[in-house]
């Protein structure tokens, strides 16, 4: 299983990793058998799930029941919870209890927070406690109303300077690693060469030690324009498009069901070999 340790050691081997969102037993079951090193339950899941505009609706109950199903799906990756909107800001006591809802009850390995300031020394309590922190700076979903929308962010010196600063000493907190978001390719490639513990990019160029993409824009579920860092590595939304057109044609015209789809009155033909899903529904 992947840890903190191994993520640290990625680093220092300057092996670069692949971390990916998941939501669900389902796709963190494909992701994780795929090797996909770390899982994250991120907030984003408010957008791309629940359809919010933004992921400040999102609580922390939303966030453990899709933890649950992932932590219940995966078994190799270092599964990392996200601290949704207000549920660690006010202090560090609220963070402390909500951080370990992540471990006890999600089967969580480790926890997200936004920003820097305030949040170094709940970083460092966590830490402190046994709670493994990742931190996450530049453009924080979770501040978009302070930013004034989804912006790139660092693009002024002073802005640089701050997230620069803020990201030593999250790394001086003992987060074990830090996502950087929506900044120029140069200052992530800065604040990379600065610590030494992992940055993981999200439109922040090739100079991180990790990458991290939303699971729907990776897969090409989300449809549109998509933002200029997402590359879309499949196309699904055009194939569930195209899945679904089928289907309604079969049923429409008889063809679905087919004989291999039907069960017998009676039960004495030879059992058939019964895989892991069907057991669910009952062979035969
Ligand atoms: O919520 C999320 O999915 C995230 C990643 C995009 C880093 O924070």
């Amino acid at each position: 299983m992947t840890t903190v340790l191994d993520v640290q050691r990625f680093k220092e081997e300057h092996r670069r990793f692949a971390v990916l969102t998941a939501y669900d037993y389902h796709s963190a079951r494909i992701l994780d058998e795929a090797g996909i090193p770390v899982l994250l339950v991120g907030d984003s899941l408010g957008m791309v799930m629940l359809g919010y505009p933004t992921t400040l609706p999102v609580t922390v109950d939303d966030m453990l029941h899709h933890a649950k199903a992932v932590s219940r799906g995966a078994r190799q990756a270092l599964l990392v919870g996200d601290m949704p909107f207000m549920s660690y800001q006010t202090s560090v006591e609220q963070a402390i209890a909500n951080a370990g809802r992540f471990l006890q009850e999600a089967g969580m390995h480790a926890v997200k927070l936004e920003g820097a300031g305030p949040i170094v020394e709940i970083t460092r309590r966590l830490t402190e406690i046994g709670i493994p922190v990742m931190g996450h700076l530049g453009l924080t979903p979770q501040s978009v109303h302070g930013m004034g929308g989804f912006k790139v962010q660092g693009r002024t010196q002073a802005q640089a300077a701050r997230i620069l600063q803020g990201a030593k000493e999250l790394e001086q907190a003992g987060a074990f690693s830090i996502v950087l978001e929506g900044m120029p390719s140069d200052l992530a490639t800065k604040v990379t060469q600065s610590l030494r513990i992992p940055t993981i990019g999200i439109g922040a160029g090739p100079g991180t030690d990790g990458q991290v993409l939303v699971f729907h824009d990776m897969l090409g579920l989300t449809t549109g324009k998509a933002p200029k860092f997402v590359k879309r590595f499949a196309n699904l939304a055009d194939e569930i498009a195209r899945a679904a057109g089928r289907y309604v044609e079969e049923v429409e015209n008889g063809t679905f069901p087919g004989p291999e789809h039907e069960y017998s009155a009676n039960g004495s033909a030879p059992a058939p070999k019964v895989d892991r899903e069907e057991v669910r529904y009952g062979a035969g």
